[in-house]
């Protein structure tokens, strides 16, 4: 197969870990008889310091052209502190996942049995943990109206939801849901939002499409503590973006590592995938950053375009070097601690 995969290294520990996804996947083409070209493009803080915009137009060509994006991170903390600053290398993400229509947002959680004990939670509590969160990305209280009135002393930003949004996720949820254990838990806060019973709604009304599939109804609250109580009670959960966002953060740590959980978004002409993790400024350039998370997006780009072989063949890369402890130092735990490069080195040479 032919691919053309824009290449959005973004800003922090972004180079780092994308060129080990790269490494990888260039081994993997190599193995399998593939060809993959790579088209870089500017995004996030980097992009600002060199054309004034987060997302210009130019690397927005480049993704619309591509087959696929792989991105790294965006991020700087000269942003961070500094409220008032007009163009900041967050919005270039949002623009980013808007203009691409990647409305769906997919993050999974799942344990590596070699690093079941790293996780802040009791060993029985997560053993058998294998969930995914469908986040929907394009919409609700990070695209509705904001602004201020009373002179700046009011605020407001407004959760706003289409029936068709909520049903073009929910339809992503439930096919996912039948390719595995047909457990559906739509995520909202219905007892209080009005955005929210539209989702309750609009799910209720899908459920007979698909009757095989067993569908929950939980309130966002009760799964933010059921999460870390019963993560392995879950299968695929669907839910609003703001609810989404802070939900797989939590559920990130169940695995031991954020540096460890890869995502796509994807839409309807349009993927990307990505760590969940952040730039982490504080390691740039220091060549000791986790890329296994981006890797492992790597891994979900090739499934989704059918090469199950492929991702099966980095994931398992990925498990034999966490085995044997040719880790970075998030992960060494007091043994050696490899370098960023070394860790996609060793995981070339051993596909
Ligand atoms: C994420 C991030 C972004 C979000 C930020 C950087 C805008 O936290 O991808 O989860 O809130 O969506
Ligand atoms: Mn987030």
């Amino acid at each position: 197969m032919k691919l053309n995969i824009a290449l959005l290294a973004g800003d922090g520990i972004g180079p780092e870990v994308i060129d080990q996804a790269v490494k990888v996947s260039d081994k993997i083409a190599e193995k399998f008889g593939h060809e993959i070209s790579w088209t870089p493009a500017l995004t996030g803080a980097a992009a600002i310091d060199a054309v004034g915009e987060p997302y210009p137009d130019s690397t927005h060509a480049v993704c619309e052209a591509a087959d696929a994006v792989l991105f790294g991170a965006i991020g700087h903390p000269r942003f961070d502190n500094d409220p008032s600053a007009k163009v900041r290398p967050e919005q270039g993400l949002l623009k980013m996942r808007q203009k691409l229509g990647l409305f769906a947002n997919v993050r999974p959680t799942f344990t590596f049995p070699s690093l079941i004990d790293k996780s802040p939670l009791k060993r029985e509590r997560i053993e058998g943990t294998d969930l995914v969160f469908l986040r929907e990305l394009t919409s609700g209280v990070y695209f509705g109206e904001r602004g201020r009135k009373d002179d700046g002393n009011t605020a407001y930003d407004t959760m706003l939801y289409t029936r068709e949004e909520i049903q073009r996720l929910a339809k992503k949820g439930f096919e996912l849901a039948m390719t595995r254990s047909k457990r559906l838990c739509c995520v909202d806060k219905a007892n209080v939002l009005e955005s929210s019973r539209l989702w309750r709604e609009t799910v209720q009304a899908m459920e007979k499409e698909y009757p095989e599939v067993t569908v929950s109804y939980e309130f966002v609250d009760a799964v933010a503590m059921r999460l870390v109580q019963w993560p392995s009670d879950y299968d695929v959960l669907i839910t609003e973006n703001l609810f989404g966002d802070i939900l797989t953060d939590e559920a990130s740590v169940i695995s031991g590592s954020m540096g460890l959980m890869p995502s796509a978004s994807v839409g309807t002409d349009n993927k990307l995938y990505e760590p969940i993790h952040g730039s982490y400024p504080q390691a740039a350039g220091k060549d000791i950053a986790n890329p296994l998370a981006t890797v492992l997006s790597a891994a979900m780009m090739f499934e989704d375009f059918g090469l199950t072989a492929e991702a099966k063949a980095i994931r398992d890369v990925v498990n034999k070097s966490l085995a044997e402890g040719v880790v970075t130092e998030d992960l060494a735990d007091g043994a050696k601690a490899y370098k960023t490069s070394e860790v996609g080195d060793w995981l070339a040479t051993n596909i």
